[in-house]
């Protein structure tokens, strides 16, 4: 199977293209996420009401679970100009000031991957959010000279896959901070029915089931597998997605019931064959099984850990008795 069934980010720009056309755009259209849903709903309606900017909102979680899809649907919800940038993106404070000084009274600025904000950056931000002002140098050796920006009131929207790596200074500017959660099989089920209803295609329910529960409650993966379904169904001469033809494809494409791949299963046989199920130290695992540790520590552990095949002990990641189960191998007593 192809390993990017499950990569970070969407995988070229006919993905990013179908991305777009499948993103809902009101918070009515988004399905799960009930608690966010409702808080955020409340903040947006208490913001319009008073004709003030939004508080500042952090989202964080694993990848795909509609972090940017929801920045939009805020900035829409507010009637209100979402700029999108990416930390890495912005590497000079001028950088920011250019992206700042574009911005209306009340509009949203999307910083994807806020974490890989440079430093040097994430100072000036700070004032730029508490009170709307930047203070920068700008020129070179005796020219240089500070200077003083007033913003508009705006609402800076972060996003980001580790929250673990960001400043303390900068997490205690947000005033709202959310989690977002891996999905259960219901919504997910919902996802994927909308969006082959998007894309002209028919489904019928045991076959969205099937995709949902291998999605490893992740909607991007949701997606991405009904297209792959889709091909399968297109090629065997079937122009409605069932049961049978979803799990078929999906077999085939080596996603097992649980949703795991093979880089899931990976990561578990070696833990238990090199290592004895553990501990193990998240730098050993990464060079064990050829991938990036922040790939690892974003993707492949917190599904692992939250279907309970995964633990953390003080000592480092260990396979639980479950994981062995899964893999069919016998768990040691001792
Ligand atoms: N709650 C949701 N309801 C419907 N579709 C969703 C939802 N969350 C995400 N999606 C879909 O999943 C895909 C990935 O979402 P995205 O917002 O790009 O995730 P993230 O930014 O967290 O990586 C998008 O195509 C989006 O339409
Ligand atoms: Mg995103």
């Amino acid at each position: 199977m192809d390993e990017h069934l499950t990569d970070l980010n969407p995988n070229d720009e006919e993905e990013v293209q179908e991305e777009i056309t499948l993103r809902p755009k009101k918070l009515d259209q988004y399905i799960g996420q009930e608690k966010i849903k409702h808080e955020m709903n409340v903040y947006i309606q208490a913001t319009k009401n008073r004709g003030e900017a939004l508080d500042h909102v952090l989202l964080y979680g694993p990848p795909g679970l509609g972090k940017t899809t929801l920045a939009m649907i805020i900035a829409n919800e507010l009637e209100v100009q979402i700029h999108t940038t990416t930390g890495p993106s912005i590497d000079k404070a001028g950088d920011l000031l250019a992206m700042l000084s574009e911005l209306q009274p009340g509009d949203v600025l999307f910083i994807d991957e806020i974490h890989r904000l440079p430093k040097n950056v994430e100072e000036v931000l700070y004032s730029a959010m508490e009170d709307f002002y930047i203070d920068i140098v700008v020129g070179q050796g005796s020219e240089a000279h500070p200077i003083h920006y007033t913003l508009p009131p705006f609402t800076l929207i972060g996003a980001t896959t580790r929250a673990g790596q960001l400043s303390a200074p900068l997490r205690d500017r947000f005033g709202i901070v959310q989690r977002m959660n891996y999905y259960t099989n219901e919504e997910l089920m919902q996802i994927v029915q909308r969006s082959a209803d998007v894309l002209g295609m028919e489904i019928v329910q045991e076959g969205a089931y099937e995709i949902a529960r291998r999605s490893r409650g992740t909607p991007r993966i949701a997606n991405r597998l009904l297209k792959r379904v889709r091909d399968f169904a297109e090629v065997s001469g079937q122009n409605v997605i069932d049961e049978q033809i979803a799990k078929s494809s999906l077999d085939q494409l080596q996603v097992d019931s649980n949703g795991l791949d093979q880089v899931d299963r990976k990561i578990l046989k070696m833990m238990i064959e090199l290592y004895h199920g553990g501990p193990l130290g998240l730098k050993t695992i990464a060079a064990n099984i050829g991938e990036e540790q922040e790939t690892i520590e974003a993707v492949y552990e917190p599904y692992l850990m939250q279907l309970g095949f995964l633990k953390r002990t003080p000592r480092g990641r260990m396979v639980t008795q479950k994981g062995y189960d899964h893999l069919g191998i016998p768990y040691p007593q001792d």
